[in-house]
């Protein structure tokens, strides 16, 4: 992996930074990108004060020529992308119903519309270097959906079938696809898709972002098609496709509860 360029999206925070972090201590060169620029900046100068080798290209994955500007400045500055960890995404905690028209748009445009335009564009490099990887962040919502994530769960089911489409298509060229579903991991996640100032709740038995990242690093070194983190989801999405009624049941009653709960939580009740 040494001096290999790695270009990191949604680099900013949870798992994208452990990543980051993790795989410049590998020596691979990395480009941090996602909309808050002082977060990537700090972070650079953290990789750097360590010896490691680190770019910041901020950028809205959701506009287009923010992407293409993107691929652009990292191929002019360190040639083409080697490794791309496909990361940046948000959720949204609300019913389908409720779930605002701008949101939806949104979610699609950064959870998967991006992902697909980023490897459009770094493709070419890689053809070139008749090698590269492309890892994909999923999540367990790739496989069960559940409310009231259902919008965000759509985002997540395209990414696994992406990648797997993906991982046929680009086998004979010597470049290698993986999707990586984690369960929940504690990061900023849960404000950002519930709108509030505090996480308003972390699901127990969560993971720390660095063990994703230290799963991501794995699969560079040894490409698998697939990777449930941790792996004792697998038997859930059996389960939930053997046995999709089963599963109904306690999803629904498990998001009319969750939906209570962020509503305490937003009217400052103790939820
Ligand atoms: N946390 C979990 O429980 C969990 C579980 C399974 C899968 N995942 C997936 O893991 C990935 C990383 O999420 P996380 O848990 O690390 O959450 P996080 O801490 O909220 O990080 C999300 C990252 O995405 C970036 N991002 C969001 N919108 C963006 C946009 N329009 N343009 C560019 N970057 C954007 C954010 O950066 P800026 O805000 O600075 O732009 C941030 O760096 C996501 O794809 C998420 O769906 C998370």
């Amino acid at each position: 992996m040494e001096g290999r360029t790695v270009l990191i999206t949604g680099a900013s925070s949870g798992i994208g930074a452990a990543t980051a972090r993790w795989l410049a201590c590998q020596g691979m060169r990395v480009v941090l990108t996602a909309r808050r620029q002082d977060r990537l900046e700090a972070l650079a100068q953290e990789i750097r004060a360590q010896g490691g080798a680190a770019l910041v290209i901020p950028a809205d994955l959701a506009s287009f020529s923010d992407r293409q500007a993107l691929v652009r400045q990292v191929e002019d500055a360190w040639g083409p992308v080697e490794v791309l960890i496909n990361n940046a995404g948000f959720g949204y905690y609300g019913t389908v119903a409720e779930t605002p028209w701008e949101v939806v748009e949104r979610m699609f445009q950064v959870n998967i519309l991006a992902m697909i335009h980023l490897v459009q564009l770094v493709l070419p490099g890689m053809r070139q270097l008749g090698r590269g990887h492309i890892i994909n962040v999923a999540s367990v919502a790739g496989y069960i959906s559940t409310p009231p994530l259902t919008v965000y769960s759509a985002t997540k089911f395209a990414v696994v079938g992406f990648s797997e489409g993906l991982r046929r298509e680009l086998e004979p060229y010597g470049i290698h696809v993986t999707v990586i579903s984690p369960g929940p991991v504690r990061t900023e996640f849960g404000r950002a898709a519930s709108g509030l100032a505090v996480d308003p709740g972390e699901v127990p038995g969560g993971l720390n972002p660095e063990a994703v990242a230290r799963a991501i690093a794995r699969a560079l070194r040894r490409p698998v098609p697939e990777i449930v983190i941790p792996a004792r989801y697998v038997p859930a999405i059996w389960i939930n496709r053997a046995l999709p009624r089963l599963v109904d049941w306690g999803a629904a009653r498990q998001g009319r509860a969750w939906l209570r709960h962020l509503e305490k939580a937003r009217s400052g009740g103790s939820g």
